[in-house]
């Protein structure tokens, strides 16, 4: 596999599903904050779904359970992460026309681009471009669709202390460097892009070093994770501006 993110990603979906059915701790506390955050924020949407990057699917089916999203799009470009997903929803979800696609975002093209809500989550910290991926996605947005964006911050000092501790072990890990953005950088790329945010969610861990202080609470956790320093986590949910 050429991509090193597909690569990356290909290796994971044992661990990364596992995320979202332990209960909460100081490691998986981000991803089940984002799929409680999604489904919030998901609250308006009805009609069509376009997920440009499942993964295994948990928040996709989260979604979906809702019962308010006639057909889903689920794309990923990992084989692994796919696959992972299609057994999740093909189990889970009944009322909802399923399509599952192994395409690199950039440039998937569907037949049908009138999407109601887009899910971009956990997605631009592995490919960066945000000035070419926001216009793409707005092409595929029906006239009062949304794209709900998710991204870690910089703006926090605890975020850029863990991207200066964290960068050449996360390269040497990956083989790719991760992109970082600050609330800026995510409003500015929307504005050139022609999006406008309509609301946002920030969330950080409420106790960074719970794991450590408590660590009867997390009896499946390393040492090392107990170190973890977690940075705010956006959520951003944009909409076409008028
Ligand atoms: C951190 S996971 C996020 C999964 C899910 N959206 C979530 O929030 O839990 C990132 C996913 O993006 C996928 N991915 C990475 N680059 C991609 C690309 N260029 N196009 C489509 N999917 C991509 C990876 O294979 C992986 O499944």
């Amino acid at each position: 596999m050429n991509d090193p993110v597909a690569a990356y990603f290909e290796r994971l979906p044992q661990i990364y599903k596992c995320q979202f059915v332990q209960r909460a701790s100081g490691a998986n506390f981000c991803f089940q904050k984002r799929l409680t955050l999604a489904c919030e924020l998901a609250g308006a949407s009805v009609g069509r779904l376009l997920d440009c990057a499942a993964g295994t699917g948990e928040i996709t089916c989260a979604l979906l359970k809702s019962g308010r999203f006639s057909h889903a799009t689920v794309v990923d470009i990992s084989p692994a992460m796919l696959q992972s997903a299609n057994e999740l929803l093909s189990a889970q979800i009944t009322n909802t026309e399923l399509e599952f696609v192994r395409s690199d975002v950039f440039t998937f093209k569907p037949s049908d681009s009138s999407f109601d809500l887009i899910l971009c989550l956990g997605l631009i910290a592995h490919v960066g471009r945000l000035d070419i991926l926001l216009p793409h996605l707005k092409s595929m947005l029906a006239p009062a669709g949304r794209i709900m964006l998710q991204t870690t911050l910089t703006d926090h000092i605890g975020g850029r202390i863990v991207r200066a501790v964290t960068a050449q072990r996360e390269l040497a890990r990956r083989g790719y460097r991760i992109s970082w953005f600050s609330q800026r950088d995510i409003a500015d790329a929307c504005h050139g892009a022609g999006l406008r945010i309509v609301e946002m969610r920030r969330h950080s861990l409420g106790i960074p070093f719970g794991d450590r202080l408590w660590p009867w609470q997390h009896p499946h956790q390393t040492p090392q994770s107990r170190l973890l320093i977690k940075p705010p986590a956006a959520f951003c949910c944009a909409r076409l501006s008028r």
